[in-house]
């Protein structure tokens, strides 16, 4: 039998991602994933020790390894929640387009900026500027978000429960 394709969920920091896949997953009694919350299980540290200790690029290769494993394992039927920067890498694109549906939760970069402005846990936004930081990763990521994308949904005007409806109405 073909198995049920999952739900994944890409867009920068301060999308929504984890709130609008728990939703999700609440509503299609799926399975719920928040690969940034498996890849510290995995590594039994949290994300800024991992970038302290192997820096950015060893984040990004348990970031593969932990993307690879739930999607081409036997997982099907779940909602999986990604990080802001899986669209880096090549290997990680093909794994997003290889049946599963991608949804891109777009925020602006000034929604961005105000919703990720209480929290402390993301490496990228504690040194320099954030704006111009999340400014920058925008322009690079944003393009990337979209070709890998099944569905675009505009988060910044809208409540999660919205949001979540949205996608739900559309998939
Ligand atoms: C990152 C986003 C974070 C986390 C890590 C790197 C990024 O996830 O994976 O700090 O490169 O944009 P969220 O998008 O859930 O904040």
């Amino acid at each position: 039998m073909k198995k049920a394709p999952n739900i994944i969920l890409v867009g920068p920091m301060g999308a929504g991602k984890t709130t609008i896949g728990r939703l999700l997953s609440q509503a299609m009694g799926k399975e719920f994933y928040d690969l940034d919350k498996v890849i510290e299980d995995n590594a039994g540290a949290d994300i800024p020790w991992i970038f302290e200790r192997e820096g950015e690029d060893g984040f990004r290769k348990r970031e593969t390894q932990a993307l690879s494993s739930l999607v081409q394992s036997d997982k099907e039927n779940c909602v999986l929640a990604t990080g802001g920067g899986i669209v880096m890498r090549d290997e990680n694109r093909s794994i997003l387009n290889d049946g599963s549906v991608v949804v891109y939760l777009y925020a602006s970069v000034s929604q961005q900026l105000y919703r990720t402005s209480k929290s402390s846990h993301r490496p990228l936004l504690q040194t320099g500027d954030p704006k111009a930081t999340l400014r920058k990763l925008f322009e690079v990521r944003d393009p990337l978000y979209r070709e890998v994308a099944t569905l675009v949904v505009e988060t910044d005007a809208r409540h999660p429960k919205s949001v979540a409806n949205k996608v739900l109405d559309a998939i």
